[in-house]
C-alpha cells in the first residue's frame, strides 16, 4: 500500500511490488494484521514531525505477523517465528501496510503466548508509549494522578490502564459526553468532558487544589496554558501528540512562571534504544499476564479497505486501536 501524492484517505493505493530479500540487520515478514496510528494519517497528509521524502511513499509502522527471512548479521528472531513489528524506524525508509514487508530486526519483538495476530498488531505502540511517557520519563508513582486527554485512543486507554497498574489516578479527558461511560469501564477514575467543562477547574478540585504529577497532551494548540494550569508544582506536562494542529504556545509566562516542566516524547525514544526497550516489553508483557493490559480494538478492516479504514481514524468515534487483517 503505497500514497503517490500527500492527501486525503483516497491517495491510499495498493500496488503490485516485490518486497525482495532482507538486507543486513533486517528481515521479511509475512503480515497478518496491521495497527492503524494517527501518526500514517498524519504522514499520508505530510502532516507528520517527519516530511515525506519522497513519492511514492510507503507507510506503516506497526504489525503482527510471522518472520519469512532474515539477513545477515540478525540474531535474537528466526524464520517462522510470530512477531509483532513495533515502531521504531523512519516511515520514509519502511512501511508495513503490505501483505509481506521487510523492516529492520530490531523493531521485532516476539508475540507472547496466547496473543493472536491482530491483538499482536494493537498492543504495542499503546503500550510502549504510555509506558516510556509515564514510567520512564515521568517516573509515576503511586498515589500520582495523570490526567490525560485523546483518553478513548489506543494510547490514551493504554495509558489508564497504565496508571492503574501503577497504583496512580487516572482522569481522562474527552471532548464529548459520547465516550464516558466507556472510559470509566476501562478504568478512568474520573471522566473530564472539556467541552462542558473546565479542566483545569477540575482537575485542581479532585486534587484537593494540588494539581496533578503528570498531565499528557496528545493534541497541544492554544490548550496547553489550560492544561500546565492542571499541572502540581514540579510536575510535567507531556506533549505526546499535536491532533489540533494549530501552534502551540509555551504557557510558562501566562501562568505566572510556576515549577512547571514541559517536555516533548515519543515512543522512539523507548524503541531506540534496546535497554528501554527491553524493560518496556517485559512491563508490558506481564501487564498482559496478568490481564491488567488487554488492547481494545475498535473495529478490523481488510486490507483491500485501508481506504475506508483511515476514513474511520479521521472520524473520531473510535474507542481504542483500528485493525487491517491480511487475508491469503
Ligand atoms: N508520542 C508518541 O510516540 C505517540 C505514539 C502514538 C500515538 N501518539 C499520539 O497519541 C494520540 C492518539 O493516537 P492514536 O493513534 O492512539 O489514536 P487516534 O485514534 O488518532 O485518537 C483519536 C482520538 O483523539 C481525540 N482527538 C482527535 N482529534 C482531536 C482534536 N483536534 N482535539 C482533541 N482531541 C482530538 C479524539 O478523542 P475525543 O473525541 O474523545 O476527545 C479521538 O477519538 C495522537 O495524538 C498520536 O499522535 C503519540
Amino acid at each position: 500500500m503505497r500514497f503517490h501524492e500527500i492527501g486525503g484517505p483516497e491517495v491510499l493505493r495498493l500496488d503490485d511490488l516485490d518486497p525482495g530479500e532482507p538486507g543486513p540487520g533486517e528481515a521479511r515478514i509475512r503480515v497478518d494484521a496491521i495497527g492503524v496510528n494517527r501518526a500514517e494519517a498524519l504522514f499520508r497528509s505530510d502532516r507528520y514531525i517527519e516530511p515525506v521524502k519522497r513519492l511514492p511513499a510507503r507507510l506503516g509502522t506497526e504489525a503482527a505477523g510471522v518472520v519469512e527471512a532474515v539477513g545477515s548479521g540478525v540474531t535474537g528472531v528466526r524464520e517462522g517465528q510470530a512477531v509483532s513489528v513495533v515502531p521504531a524506524f523512519s516511515q520514509n525508509e519502511y512501511g508495513v501496510y503490505a501483505e509481506r514487508a521487510i523492516v529492520p530486526a530490531a523493531a521485532l519483538l516476539p508475540r507472547p503466548e496466547g496473543v493472536d495476530a491482530v491483538s499482536g498488531a494493537a498492543v504495542w505502540m499503546p503500550y510502549l508509549t504510555a509506558y516510556g511517557a509515564m514510567v520512564e520519563v515521568g517516573g509515576v508513582r503511586a498515589g500520582d494522578t495523570v490526567v490525560l486527554n485523546a483518553a478513548s485512543s489506543s494510547v490514551g486507554l493504554a495509558a489508564i490502564h497504565t496508571a492503574v497498574r501503577a497504583g496512580a489516578t487516572p482522569v481522562a479527558v474527552t471532548r464529548t459526553r459520547a465516550k464516558s461511560a466507556r472510559l470509566l469501564e476501562e478504568g478512568a477514575a474520573e471522566v473530564i468532558v472539556s467541552d462542558e467543562e473546565d479542566v483545569a477547574e477540575r482537575v485542581l478540585a479532585l486534587t484537593g487544589g494540588r494539581g496533578a504529577e503528570q498531565v499528557l497532551d496528545a493534541v497541544a494548540g492554544p490548550g496547553v496554558t489550560e492544561l500546565g494550569r492542571a499541572v502540581a508544582p514540579g510536575g510535567t506536562l507531556v506533549l505526546w501528540g499535536a491532533q489540533s494542529g494549530q501552534p502551540t504556545p509555551y504557557p510558562g509566562f501566562d501562568l505566572g512562571m510556576p515549577a512547571l516542566n514541559i517536555r516533548t516524547y515519543t515512543v522512539l525514544e523507548i524503541t531506540r534504544d534496546r535497554e528501554r526497550l527491553r524493560r518496556a516489553a517485559a512491563f508490558v508483557s506481564s501487564g498482559l499476564r496478568t490481564g491488567a493490559f488487554r488492547p481494545v480494538v475498535d473495529r478490523l478492516f481488510p486490507l483491500q479497505e485501508i481506504v475506508e479504514a483511515h476514513r474511520h481514524l479521521e472520524s473520531n468515534t473510535q474507542v481504542g486501536k483500528i485493525v487491517v487483517t491480511v487475508a491469503r
